[in-house]
């Protein structure tokens, strides 16, 4: 983990809530892997007084650069818009956290997503991408300009399935995965941004018998183990097993599904 004072590159509005911030941040990129995550302080600003985390959404090709698409939520992110300026500098640590894992021979997986949770995908579908791994989407949000990383599925070609609230679908995103996976053959399930979601998702992947992990989002302040502020429980060796509380910065965000769904110290 490295603190650095990263150049800003741009940071404008991507689409629907969401804005898009790019830094120059070699030794953060260089090293970073799919799932793992930035926490950001605002300079010049004593309020948020803590740091704000962020997915990584996507990393230059020459692992210089790295970018976050933010939702504007409160005064950390409505402050992101106006002090991140291009020239300016940011002021983020990272890579933190564990991220996710791709199966070694795995050639078809699935990646579910709702909100804010979809950002922390991009980086698995380009690691998916570079190791030839068969990619679908399945992405929610509550508007269709909030569903946000469809050009990056376009580009390697990836089928998505889109669900927004707005088009009052009474089926979950995950059902269509349901169906397909009853025709094809899925090596991982992955999942962030929604409960409900990672609950049909667990469900599916124990029928199916294929791994599934879950990117937790959790209040965060230190972002990386020593304040225990961001703790969830977990069920430790199985789902009826023994429970613990775990830090979601240090030992997530990324989880296999049944250590967090439905556990309870
Ligand atoms: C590991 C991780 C990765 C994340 N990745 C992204 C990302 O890629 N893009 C993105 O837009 N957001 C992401 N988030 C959420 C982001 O950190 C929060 O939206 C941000 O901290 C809000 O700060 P704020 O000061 O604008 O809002 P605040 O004023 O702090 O909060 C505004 C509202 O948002 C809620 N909120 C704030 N933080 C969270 C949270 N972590 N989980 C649930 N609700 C929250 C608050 O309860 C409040 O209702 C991530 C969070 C985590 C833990
Ligand atoms: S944010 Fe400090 S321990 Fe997780």
């Amino acid at each position: 983990m490295e603190q650095v004072f990263a150049p800003v590159v741009f940071n404008r509005h991507l689409t629907g809530d969401y804005w898009l911030v790019e830094v120059e941040a070699p030794i953060v990129a260089g090293s970073l892997l799919p799932g793992q995550f930035v926490n950001i302080r605002i300079e010049g600003s004593v309020a948020p007084y803590l740091r704000r985390p962020f997915s990584v959404y996507r990393v230059s090709r020459d692992r210089r650069r790295l970018q976050l698409a933010y939702k504007i939520m409160g005064e950390g992110t409505r402050l992101m818009t106006t002090t991140l300026r291009e020239n300016g500098r940011c002021d983020l640590l990272g890579p933190l956290g564990h991220g996710f894992s791709l199966p070694a021979d795995a050639k078809r997986i699935a990646v579910v997503g709702r909100g804010i949770g979809i950002a922390a995908l991009p980086t698995l579908v380009d690691a998916a991408a570079i190791r030839g791994i068969e990619v679908h989407g399945f992405l929610s949000a509550r508007t269709k300009p909030n569903l946000v990383a469809l050009d990056i599925f376009a580009e390697h070609g990836f089928p998505v399935v889109t669900h927004t609230d707005e088009a009052g679908m009474n089926r979950l995103v995950t059902d269509g995965l349901a169906d397909l996976a009853g025709k094809l053959e899925f090596d991982a399930f992955y999942v962030c941004g929604s409960n409900r979601l990672a609950r049909a998702l667990h469900a599916l992947a124990q029928k199916r018998g294929v791994p599934a992990e879950i990117a937790m989002e959790q209040h965060m302040a230190c972002g990386f183990g020593d304040c225990h502020g961001c703790v969830i429980p977990v069920n430790l060796r199985s789902p009826k097993g023994e429970k613990a509380f775990r830090e979601v910065c240090h030992y997530g965000p990324v989880f296999q599904t049944w250590e967090v769904v439905d556990a309870s110290a």
